[in-house]
């Protein structure tokens, strides 16, 4: 039987991510490791240390192993067997972290289990390859606590650079399918899934071409730009963190 469109799209996706696995960090380079730091320090705002936390599309574990140095408990899910491996290669031996193999939009949790659910690049391909980034957002709001918090970083497509560089390199360098979120959409799959939005606005403002001497000078820019009203919304990625009120 002919697969559906979208089942086609993941496992082409799988693919690519499989074949990525440890060339993934690999390939990030200064700017890059700039931004993940400023990431990592969004998610720490929002988490507690007693907090059982779940991260989906955990890919290596740049961030889960981060995050694990200030949590009791913390599983990362991810559809890639390739990514999933180099994620294990990497962590040892981690008493509080533990991987799973899982669709994001199928996840093999209990309903009310963590305190805190995030997603970091993941809703991006999901959105891509088969659309359905309300899906996911539903699994995660299920598989969170009453008063849990789901939160998402995201490349923002109302970011011009973001996404012209999506543009020129996707099917080339990137997956075949990842596009940027629109911050409308993703406003969308929350609040249709009765997240009460807490925060909403944007960080990144540094092109990954920018050399090392510059950065710097590019971060003191980058500081001034994400306190400005004006750009709340028009920077690199969208951090959106909301509060799952009703059971
Ligand atoms: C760009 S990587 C981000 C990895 C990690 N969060 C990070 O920031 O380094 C996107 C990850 O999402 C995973 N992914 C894509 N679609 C998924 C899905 N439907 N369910 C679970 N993981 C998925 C991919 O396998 C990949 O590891």
């Amino acid at each position: 039987m002919k697969q559906s469109n979208s089942a086609y799209r993941k496992s082409k996706e799988k693919k690519h991510f499989d074949k990525l696995g440890v060339n993934y960090d690999v390939s990030t380079g200064n700017v890059d490791r700039h931004i993940v730091k400023e990431m990592q320090s969004k998610i720490f705002d929002e988490i507690d240390l007693d907090d059982v936390i779940l991260e989906i599309g955990c890919g290596t574990g740049i961030h889960t192993i981060k995050v694990s140095e200030n949590v009791s408990e913390i599983i990362g899910v991810d559809l890639s067997t390739g990514m999933l491996k180099a994620f294990k290669r990497k962590m040892k031996t981690n008493d509080k972290i533990s991987v799973v193999l899982a669709d994001a939009e199928k996840l093999p949790f209990r309903s009310n289990t963590f305190d805190v659910i995030y997603f970091v690049g993941t809703l991006h391909h999901i959105a891509g390859a088969s659309g359905t980034i309300k899906h996911a957002i539903n699994e995660a709001t299920r598989a969170a606590k009453s008063k849990g918090k789901i939160l998402a970083i995201e490349p923002n497509a109302d970011n011009l650079y973001l996404s012209l560089r999506f543009r020129l390199f996707t099917a080339q360098k990137n997956s075949m399918y990842e596009r940027p979120c629109r911050i409308s959409e993703l406003i969308e799959a929350f609040r249709s899934n009765n997240l009460r939005i807490i925060k909403l606005y944007t960080i990144g403002a540094i092109p990954r071409f920018t050399p090392e001497k510059f950065l710097p000078f590019a971060r003191f820019l980058e500081r001034a730009l994400e306190n400005m009203d004006i750009c709340r919304f028009n920077l690199g990625f969208i951090c959106i963190s909301s509060i799952k009120d009703r059971c």
